[in-house]
């Protein structure tokens, strides 16, 4: 598909992808794992583009999840250096483009400390974009952001009471984050992997088969043209109106 194809007045306002398959990818081609992971970042600049060039708002990529530290050390050490040098590499064009980065997760101690002072930088250098805001969800799951919330709720003394689905959602990774239009899964696997739990409650899913070092503008276009054929009734009954 392409944007001409889209009816560009309903573009869902955020998009999140989970961007799967990059070791599968690279095995097919008796290349390393780690290979896989480099080949997905043209996949993701070129997402970013598609995203800008249709007006999606908020886009979330999953770089790694709280269960990724469980992956060969090697593999694990890799990441860690690619996305530092991803940020390094990436950053000013980015900021040109307008697009303002945002990060989900936990920054604990696993985090190299390099890593999160280039996050830091970025954060800064982009924070006045306000073209399309590309959050990286990394070192992160949806039920370590849940369990982040409230514990956060507990440590502000907050009664029973006033603990609100609104009061929740404040505490999460990024208040004004919201909630997910469309979730998009490359590589052929049908789950969620502890993705936005929260951010995800009523939103459009779309898998496909894609593997992520392959994924382009078109395949996020296929998806968008997906989602506007579906319809979306959060809980109602389509009256008409
Ligand atoms: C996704 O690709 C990237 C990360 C989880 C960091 P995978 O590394 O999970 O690729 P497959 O699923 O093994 O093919
Ligand atoms: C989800 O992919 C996490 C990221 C894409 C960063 P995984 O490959 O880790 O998920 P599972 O293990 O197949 O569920
Ligand atoms: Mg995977």
């Amino acid at each position: 598909m392409t944007p001409s194809d889209l009816d560009l007045a309903r573009v869902p306002e955020h998009v999140a992808c989970v961007m799967d398959g990059n070791g599968r990818w690279a095995t097919r081609r008796g290349l390393k794992r780690t290979d896989g992971h480099a080949a997905g970042e043209e996949a993701l600049l070129d997402t970013i583009e598609g995203a800008l060039a249709i007006g999606i708002q908020w886009l979330t990529v999953y770089a790694f999840s709280t269960e990724n530290w469980r992956r060969p050390k090697d593999e694990v050490k890799f990441l860690m250096q690619f996305n530092e040098n991803l940020l390094l590499r990436r950053r000013d064009e980015l900021h040109e483009r307008g697009v303002r980065i945002r990060f989900a997760g936990r920054r604990d101690w696993r985090v190299p400390k390099r890593l999160l002072r280039r996050m830091d930088e970025c954060i800064e250098l982009t924070a006045r974009n306000r073209v399309m805001t590309v959050t990286i969800a990394f070192n992160y799951g949806g039920r370590a952001e849940i369990v982040d919330a409230v514990r956060a709720l507990v440590a502000e003394g907050v009664n029973a009471e006033k603990v609100t689905e609104a009061a929740i959602r404040r505490h999460l990774y990024d208040p004004t984050m919201p909630d997910v239009d469309l979730m998009v899964r490359t590589s052929g696997e049908y789950r969620i992997s502890n993705f936005l739990l929260w951010e995800l409650a009523y939103s459009e899913l779309v898998f496909t088969e894609t593997l992520w070092p392959d994924f382009r503008r078109e395949h996020l276009f296929d998806a968008i043209g997906e989602y506007q054929a579906r319809e979306r009734r959060f809980g109602g009954i389509d009256d008409g109106k």
